[in-house]
């Protein structure tokens, strides 16, 4: 497994795996104007020649965002979202001091990953996806690099 920068070429892989992941998924459009906005930003983990899970994250003002993370539903239980995360991390925590996301209340596996990996719940967002679902607020403070 290798985890490396996306290329335009992977998008239609990207889409199939957001696709299968979300409910109200992101259209190429958002896909392709957060990658320009933080090109270092969008990572993806491959796998032979086959996307298997991907990363897209960013900075606003002095907070890292995470947008999204995503992995193939075969793919999962792997340990890909997990060392796309510590990547994300890794790269944010020598730039910015913290770092939030929002994800779905009732996204368990989603809310286990996040908080093995530092994140607490700061706020709720009352019905913040389009389907009507709450989101929780996450955040966690970065130290920096040795
Ligand atoms: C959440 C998601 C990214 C996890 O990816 P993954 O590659 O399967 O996760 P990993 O194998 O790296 O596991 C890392 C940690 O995630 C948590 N986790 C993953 N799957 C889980 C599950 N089904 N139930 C509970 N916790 C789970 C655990 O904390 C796990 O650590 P552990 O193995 O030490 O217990 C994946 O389930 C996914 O793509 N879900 C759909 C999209 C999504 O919800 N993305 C996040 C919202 S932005």
């Amino acid at each position: 497994m290798i985890i490396r920068p996306f290329r335009p070429t992977d998008l239609p892989q990207i889409l199939a795996i957001e696709n299968a992941s979300f409910p109200d998924p992101y259209e190429e459009e958002l896909f392709s104007l957060l990658w320009r906005s933080y090109p270092s930003g969008f990572l993806v983990a491959q796998e032979d020649r086959e996307i298997v899970a991907y990363a897209l994250y960013g900075i606003q003002g002095d907070e890292g965002i995470i947008y999204s993370l995503a992995v193939r539903p075969n793919a999962r239980h792997q340990g890909f979202g997990d060392r796309l995360l510590d990547h994300a991390l890794q790269d944010l925590s020598r730039k910015v001091r913290r770092v939030r996301l929002q994800v779905a209340l009732d996204n368990a596996p989603a809310l286990q990953l996040y908080g093995k990996h530092g994140f607490t719940m700061k706020e709720i967002l009352r019905r913040y996806y389009e389907n009507g679902r709450d989101a929780y607020v996450m955040t966690k403070e970065l130290s920096r690099p040795a």
